[in-house]
């Protein structure tokens, strides 16, 4: 028997940060993110089933992909249990991403959350269910995503969604992410994030291995506190347009405590490139300047993201285009804003 699935899923870029986890992918601290609309994957997954020796194969962007296989073998092992098909199943993979390839954007958390999504469906399809998009299959998608990147989980919600237990939010779990659009206010509902490329290769070291490092760091429980204190702050000035400030100020500290974090490791690292500072005190510059709300976050590479209220849209990006796009590698930047979570495509 052979079924076949599509769903379009978005990254996202969080602005209190996840770095840390234990067990089963689950976070060392509460993360808050914003889902992004742009950005995102748009796949087709196959499945033949029936086959003693299972089977995984990938295209990206039409082209084999045999170097992302074992990190999606390892996300099926943990599944086996939920899917028990799968141990019979050959997969092929067929996936697109809006971000061209390359530009340094995290693709995990996109391409992760629409692996959950095409799996449930398939299982809905050998099941002879019709699928119901309720809070509970949204519950269950995050949960799966969570375990093949921790950042996936946070994808399937509209707008902005949190992940991690903290004593601010009674509902908050470690397991899976919960949406968090009702919320806040609206001011924050089409926030506006321009990605500013500022190298497009690939990180010299992962994500996965960037956790692995807090585990020793004699600094780890000072910030786990630093982003439980941040994510009470953050949701508290979010459900108001007026405490901007505040905003701006617990994302940028959250992303140079990210960098920070690398830097004072064993096996210290640095993703931040020279044009990266450029643009965090060139952004620093015009806001002490002109007192427009824009500021930056990093996710755990480079490129900047420039974040600012829609409305200032006319402003900021005339200055971005003719003051940041030269710290750009070729200039590149992505007009992203937060968007509405996932899709079915077919
Ligand atoms: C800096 O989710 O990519 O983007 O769980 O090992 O797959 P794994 O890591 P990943 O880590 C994301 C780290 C981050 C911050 C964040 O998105 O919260």
């Amino acid at each position: 028997m052979k079924y076949q699935a599509s769903w379009r899923s978005p990254s996202n870029i969080a602005l209190v940060k996840y770095w840390g986890k234990h067990g089963q992918q689950w976070p060392q601290n509460p993360s808050l993110s914003f889902t992004l609309s742009s950005c995102h994957t748009t796949m087709t997954m196959k499945a033949s089933m029936g086959n003693d020796a299972p089977s995984v194969n990938v295209l990206y962007e039409g082209q084999p992909k045999p170097t992302f296989v074992p990190k999606i073998l390892s996300f099926f092992s943990k599944l086996n249990h939920i899917f028990p098909w799968l141990k019979q199943t050959s997969i092929e993979i067929d996936s697109r991403n809006t971000f061209p390839h390359g530009a340094g954007i995290a693709s995990s958390a996109s391409a992760m959350s629409a692996i959950a999504l095409c799996l449930m469906d398939i299982d809905h399809k050998i099941s002879g269910t019709s699928v119901d998009l309720n809070a509970s299959w949204w519950k269950t998608a995050s949960e799966i995503a969570r375990l093949g990147s921790g950042s996936a989980c946070r994808s399937v919600f509209p707008v902005v969604s949190v992940w991690g237990k903290t004593e601010s939010i009674p509902d908050s779990n470690d397991d899976f992410a919960i949406p968090w659009a009702d919320q806040i206010a609206n001011h924050y509902r089409n926030y506006q994030d321009t990605i500013l490329i500022v190298s497009a290769s690939e990180k010299s070291v992962s994500s996965t291995a960037g956790h692995a490092m807090m585990e020793n760091l004699s600094y780890a429980p000072a910030r786990y506190a630093e982003a439980e204190k941040h994510i009470k702050e953050l949701i508290s000035c979010m459900a108001t347009p007026f405490a901007q400030e505040q905003f701006i100020s617990i994302c940028e500290s959250e992303a140079l405590q990210l960098h920070a974090l690398m830097m004072c490791g064993a096996s210290p690292y640095i993703l931040m490139e020279a044009n990266t500072v450029s643009i965090m005190k060139e952004i620093w510059r015009y806001r002490k300047e002109t007192s427009v709300p824009v500021c930056f976050t990093l996710d755990a590479g480079p490129n900047v993201h420039v974040l600012y209220p829609k409305e200032y849209t006319g402003k900021v990006l005339p200055w971005i285009q003719s003051t940041l796009l030269k710290y750009c590698a070729g200039g590149q930047y992505i007009l992203d804003e937060a968007g509405q979570g996932p899709q079915k495509m077919d």
